[in-house]
């Protein structure tokens, strides 16, 4: 998620002979132990324990969702990406104090959950977390409030019909192909309650430009869904950049109505925003 930290797929591969060793080893499958290695590596480094009343991952699982072991990031952008979601989701209407139903998909290991869950749970609410990968689901059940279950790269969720008051997924559709994306796009529509709202960050043209492989921000030009480093679909490792005009198309595909679109910052890292209404 993280966009230059050294395991990310956009950062150390940009020499043509590097791209042929990268491509070599997506082709044999030696790019997931590779990744998996790096990662590891990542996870090895120094750095400050941070105690912030929440239970903390190992440092392993939060390399995998933020690729940086940093603790303080995870933390602090943890609990602003928290507020920045719950906040929009106030302003559409969410009330958390009155049993909402909430997801959050692509929930990693709690990075924002474990900011959320409590609250909801606390307004008589349901909070649901899922994603791709089985170690995280297990450490959320485990340490944070909720039920967490685990889902294919593919739909569906293993939920029921018109559940949710809001899903929300933070870098989660950054991470897949485009005929994976448009799926997941009428799964959540199918969760939510009719009128109900979800939030879904994705990488804009903005965020291309400021923060991507210098590569992808001139070929969203004429592409307007790129993916980069098409190998290990769900992880860090492939990235999917798309423009906002695009992102509204293939939303209106599934049965939401494209309400606004928070553009990617150009000071720090942060990725577009998608409000978007169920019919
Ligand atoms: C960059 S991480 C972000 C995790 C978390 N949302 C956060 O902001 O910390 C992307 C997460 O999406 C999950 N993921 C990717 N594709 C998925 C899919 N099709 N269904 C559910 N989860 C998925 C990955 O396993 C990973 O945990």
């Amino acid at each position: 998620m993280e966009n230059r930290h050294p395991a990310s797929a956009h950062s150390g591969f940009i020499k043509p002979a590097r791209r042929y060793v990268r491509r070599f080893m997506e082709i044999t499958g030696l790019i997931g132990p590779y990744f998996r290695w790096l990662e590891h590596r990542i996870a090895r480094r120094p750095g400050e324990p941070v105690i912030d009343g929440r239970p903390m991952p190992p440092r392993d699982l939060i390399v995998a969702v933020s690729g940086t072991a940093d603790e303080r990031w995870f933390s602090e952008r943890g609990k602003s990406d928290a507020a920045k979601f719950m906040t929009i989701a106030k302003r559409y209407g969410l009330d958390e104090a009155n049993a909402a139903a909430v997801l959050d998909w692509g929930c990693g290991c709690g990075r924002i959950a474990r900011w959320i869950a409590d609250d909801v749970i606390r307004g008589g609410g349901r909070f649901h977390g899922a994603d791709l990968n089985p170690t995280l689901i297990r450490w959320c059940a485990a340490n944070l409030p909720g039920f967490y279950t685990e889902n294919s790269l593919r739909p569906p969720l293993p939920l029921g019909d018109s559940q949710f008051d809001l899903v929300y997924a933070h870098s989660v559709l950054t991470h897949l192909t485009e005929a994976v994306a448009v799926d997941w796009l009428a799964e959540c529509a199918r969760v939510l309650k009719p009128g109900a709202i979800a939030l879904l960050t994705f990488h804009d043209e903005t965020f291309a430009e400021h923060w991507g492989p210098p590569e992808v921000s001139p070929a969203l030009k004429t592409r307007p869904y790129l993916v980069w480093n098409n190998a290990l679909e769900g992880s860090n490792y492939l990235s999917a950049w798309t423009t906002r005009a695009h992102f509204g198309a293939l939303a209106r595909t599934a049965d939401l109505d494209l309400l606004e679109i928070i553009p990617g910052s150009q000071e720090f890292p942060e990725q577009a925003l998608a409000v978007l209404r169920r019919r």
